[in-house]
């Protein structure tokens, strides 16, 4: 039985994010993945849309994902790759040689190109209200269409 584990704050689900988990669920038969907790984004100085819960939940609906634990700190990895019998640590290589003193192997993954949750929050936050607005007008006014024929 193969364990492998992995860290992040997952907000913004995207396909890196499930490029990454699949790859690493490929390496052996189980995939802990530890969701960054509210409060550790803050002592990370990250501020995710989503909260704990509701990323958490996300990331264990993934079918290539067995168990979902809180990261409540930068110190835990250590605890954790003993509790859980970890043989595998894998991350993106953007943490490229941060966590080699881990008690596992260590692996880093090359990272999916062009697309992070920063990126994805900075387009967001470009779209023009007005512009959502007459979508959801044009999609509701789809929507009725559809009702009036069922
Ligand atoms: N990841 C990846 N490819 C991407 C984006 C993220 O492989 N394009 C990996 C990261 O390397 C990390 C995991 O997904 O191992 C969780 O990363 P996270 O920081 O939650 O996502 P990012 O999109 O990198 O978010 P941010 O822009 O806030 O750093």
């Amino acid at each position: 039985m193969t364990t492998v584990i992995t860290y992040g704050t997952f907000d913004l689900m995207h396909i890196g994010h499930l490029n990454l988990l699949e790859r690493l669920a490929a390496m052996g038969d189980e995939l802990i993945v530890a969701v960054s907790t509210d409060e550790f984004n803050q002592v990370k100085g990250k501020h995710s849309l989503f909260s704990y819960e509701e990323r958490a939940r996300l990331v264990g609906a993934l079918a290539c994902v067995d168990k979902v634990i809180p990261e409540h700190n930068w110190q835990q990895k250590e605890q954790d790759v003993k509790a859980y019998q970890v043989d595998i640590f894998g991350i993106g290589n953007d943490w490229q040689g941060k966590f080699d003193h881990l008690p596992c192997e260590v692996v880093y993954l090359e990272r999916t190109p062009t697309i992070s949750t920063t990126q994805l929050k900075r387009s967001l936050s470009q779209i023009d209200p007005e512009a959502i607005r007459q979508i959801k007008q044009g999609l509701d006014g789809v929507l009725n269409i559809v009702k009036a024929l069922e």
